[in-house]
């Protein structure tokens, strides 16, 4: 089977990202969203971004043209039932995406294969809620997904090979680096990132640093490249808490315990970038912490 076509569920962050990539190295993809809102947030992005590779020169002209022309959209999944692959990257609530995924398995052609760009809800669990457990697969894409070069791929306890090694191929073929998990909780980057942006969410709950100290402690003590509560808002501080609580389920281990901060500020809608507040305020030019 040849992948041609690609639907995407979902068109936040991540989606309008896997849209991108994939419209620009030819395939024809379908976007979906049940908020025409994120639809049209999601093409402006997608704008934005490609015109920025034209200017640095990463990207023709022309093979921005053709990509924007590759993209379509819509409001409804059976617009997505001709798609070879379909990748699924809504909100990450178990809930949500089993009801989508049964919804897309009803008008999905058979041979399709779906894949789940979930952070750390288990894909064992979620094939389940499919018509294609063996045609089901965790395909983790990193946020900004152009720029990014990993895919955590994730096989299902029923996913077969032919699926996985498409899939890989696929992944390769839009220029990502394929790193293969287990399908534990929250497979390999984030059982790792997760605890440690908790624990910086600690470190500021119990006053041991500030917002600013405990970003420049990590960015020039650890190098890397963004601090934990910079990265926190950039993921999304409601995706963050969702990881932890499937990790702390998944495990049954106190030592993932979400921090109770988190907790306020997802309750808050203090969302992070997406949002325009997490951490910091976006509201400005320059990002200002909040506390
Ligand atoms: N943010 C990250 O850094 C990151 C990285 C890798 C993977 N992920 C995963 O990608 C997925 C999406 O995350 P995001 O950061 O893009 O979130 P987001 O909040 O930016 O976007 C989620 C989108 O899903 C849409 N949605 C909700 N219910 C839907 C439905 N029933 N049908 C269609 N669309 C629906 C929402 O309207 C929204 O546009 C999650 O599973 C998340 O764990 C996120």
């Amino acid at each position: 089977m040849e992948i041609k076509t690609v639907g995407v569920i979902g068109a936040g962050q991540m989606g309008n990202g896997i849209a991108h990539v994939f419209a620009l190295n030819g395939f024809d993809v379908t976007l979906n969203d049940v908020n025409k809102e994120q639809i049209d947030k999601a093409l402006g992005t997608i704008t934005r971004n490609m015109e920025r590779q034209v200017r640095r020169g990463v990207v023709a002209e022309d093979a921005m043209d053709a990509a924007m022309k590759r993209i379509q959209t819509t409001m409804s999944v059976d617009d997505l039932k001709d798609c070879d692959i379909v990748i699924e990257a809504a909100t990450e609530n178990e809930e949500v995406k089993r009801d989508i995924l049964k919804k897309l398995s009803e008008v999905l052609k058979d041979e399709a294969i779906i894949a789940t760009n979930t952070s750390s809800i288990s894909i064992t669990r979620l094939a389940a809620a499919t018509d294609r457990p063996s045609r089901f697969i965790g395909m983790h894409f990193m946020n900004p997904v152009p720029v990014m070069k990993l895919v955590e791929l994730i096989r299902g306890l029923a996913t077969d090979d032919p699926t996985f090694q498409l899939v890989k191929t696929m992944a390769q073929t839009v220029g990502k680096t394929v790193a293969t998990s287990e399908d534990f909780p929250a497979f390999i980057v984030n059982r790792i990132l997760l605890p440690m942006i908790n624990e910086a969410i600690y470190t500021l709950y119990e006053g041991v640093g500030s917002v600013e100290a405990i970003d420049t402690a990590m960015k020039l003590g650890a190098n890397h490249p963004m601090g934990p509560l910079e990265l926190a808002d950039f993921i999304g501080l409601d995706t963050c808490l969702s990881i932890m609580h499937v990790l702390y389920d998944g495990l049954a281990d106190s030592k993932y315990r979400p921090c109770p901060l988190l907790v306020k500020y997802v309750e808050a809608g203090w969302l992070g970038r997406k949002a325009g507040r997490g951490f910091y305020d976006y509201s400005g030019d320059e990002p200002v912490p909040t506390r």
